[in-house]
């Protein structure tokens, strides 16, 4: 019989010299004309007033060059809050000293530059920040890491999500860490395998639904009513907050040196999001004097963000501030997709995501399924690779340098958001040509080229056709 020691989660004690003040932190309804405030534990994830997503705020008075030097001290520092990517940072998060951290040391991911995207995407230099390089393989861990601890802090007895893989995945792992009940609920047939082996790996109880993640996610939040079961959707304002960091750890990575772009794939948009809680948070603190350009990129078969974004542009005025002028996002009842992490319809942060677009001036767009495949195998080329959600931003920044929006010598970053392994069916299909996309088209229609395809070659078991197969392999590369 298998004997498990227990892991105790610990309760870090304080080395951090005070060179920080806040206030205390709250929950506030994110729409303007509401407003309230709520207590920074009580267990809501929507404004019980009006219905309104809500943000986690506070207020942060500190010297940023000191914050700079503590956070860049941090890195030599073997306590293992430091050595997580977003607790490193935690003076930006709404926790005490002695909050019951549950990490994996998640974060740390790094940044590539990638001369053949960037040539791929008629720019002189792109940098992949590759968050597929996370503990579970995608950038949810970011957001997990705070959520499952807030989750300690209330006292939850089950955690549970909706998901189309990650997040499952993802929080699956830190309940297990943290030891809690974990009930994760998946469109059946519709998530890879590789997520879905993590998540029975790591002990959850995978629940499939017959129907899409829209439909996983209104039930989920049905069941979440209930007092002892806490959702980490990212309608959970705490995974916001851990996600966040990540964009104080890009610009800590760059020396502080703001792009002039950062490019994400878009789903439920709260990565979106929380990457623009992030930078404008580092802007008013004074660690950065501008704020990149935030663009999102989904899929065109699951584009609702995209079409309202279009809406939203083409009305005067209607870009402004005052966001009850703006237009409801029209769900998509049947999303399709072969990147079946962004397979969704109806993304809940869509107010939140369009907010931090505005602000920064950035945009949102489609891309078809050809442009995502070839994206994803020229970021394979780099020796990177990642799954295909993540290409979007390859493909997407493609289309804006072509139509002018982004210029060849700007600074761009391309977030990757999963690991290349997530999707192995994916790649394999591609470069044998067998990719099909999943819309109402003809099979013939449907079929994806394999623009930059790289097949298995089978060989006879001698040197000689070994060597041919290798002067085939060369010859047929050298022509892309
Ligand atoms: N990329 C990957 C690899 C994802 O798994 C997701 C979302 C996204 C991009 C989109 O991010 O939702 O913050 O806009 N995956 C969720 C999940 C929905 O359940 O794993 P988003």
């Amino acid at each position: 019989m298998l004997s498990l020691t227990p892991i105790s989660i610990a309760i870090m004690p304080t080395t951090t010299p005070h060179i920080a003040t806040r206030t205390t932190a709250t929950q506030r309804c994110i729409d303007p004309s509401c407003a309230t405030r709520f207590e920074i534990n009580e267990r809501i994830y929507v404004c019980p007033r009006c219905g309104g997503l809500l943000d986690v705020v506070q207020e942060l008075t500190t010297d940023p060059e000191q914050l700079q030097t503590l956070w860049t001290r941090r890195l030599a520092s073997f306590e293992a809050r430091d050595r997580s990517g977003v607790w490193r940072y935690r003076e930006l998060l709404p926790f005490a000293d002695d909050a019951p951290i549950v990490s994996l040391a998640e974060g740390n991911t790094p940044i590539y530059d990638a001369p053949i995207s960037a040539v791929y995407c008629g720019l002189n230099a792109l940098t992949l920040k590759h968050q597929g390089c996370n503990p579970t393989g995608s950038f949810k861990d970011t957001g997990m890491t705070v959520a499952i601890t807030q989750a300690l802090i209330l006292g939850a007895q089950t955690v549970v999500c909706a998901s189309t893989g990650n997040t499952a995945a993802s929080l699956a792992a830190y309940a297990a860490r943290a030891k809690l009940q974990c009930a994760i609920l998946v469109p059946r047939g519709q998530i890879s395998h590789a997520k879905l082996a993590q998540s029975l790996d790591y002990g959850a109880a995978v629940l499939e639904l017959d129907g899409n993640f829209d439909d996983a996610m209104r039930v989920i939040r049905e069941l979440a009513e209930d007092e002892s079961i806490y959702l980490v959707n990212s309608i959970n304002p705490f995974r916001i907050e851990g996600q966040k960091t990540v964009a104080a750890e890009l610009l800590h990575q760059r020396g502080w040196e703001v792009p002039d772009h950062v490019v994400v794939p878009g789903g439920n948009l709260g990565n979106s999001t929380a990457l623009g809680k992030g930078f404008a948070e580092l802007k008013d603190l004074g660690l950065i004097d501008r704020i990149p350009r935030l663009s999102v990129v989904q899929a065109e078969g699951a584009a609702p963000f995209a079409n309202l974004f279009k809406s939203v542009a083409q009305t005067p005025g209607v870009a402004g501030p005052d966001w009850n002028d703006w237009p409801a996002l029209t769900a998509i009842e049947h999303p399709h997709t072969l990147a079946t992490a962004i397979k969704i319809g109806a993304p809940v942060s869509w107010p939140k995501a369009l907010r931090s677009v505005l602000a920064s001036g950035g945009t949102v767009l489609s891309v078809s399924e050809q442009e995502m495949a070839d994206a994803k195998a020229i970021i394979g080329r780099e020796g990177v690779g990642c799954e295909p959600a993540s290409a979007s931003t390859v493909a997407g920044i493609k289309r804006l340098v072509a139509d002018g929006v982004i210029d060849p010598g700007e600074d761009v970053v391309a977030v990757l958001t999963g690991h290349v392994l997530k999707d192995t069916d994916y790649a394999i299909k591609y470069h044998e040509e067998k990719l099909t996309s999943d819309d109402d088209d003809t099979l013939e229609r449907r079929r994806l080229t394999g623009t930059y395809r790289n097949p298995p070659a089978l060989v006879e078991a001698t040197k000689a056709a070994i060597l041919e197969g290798l002067r085939r392999h060369t010859s047929t590369q050298d022509t892309m």
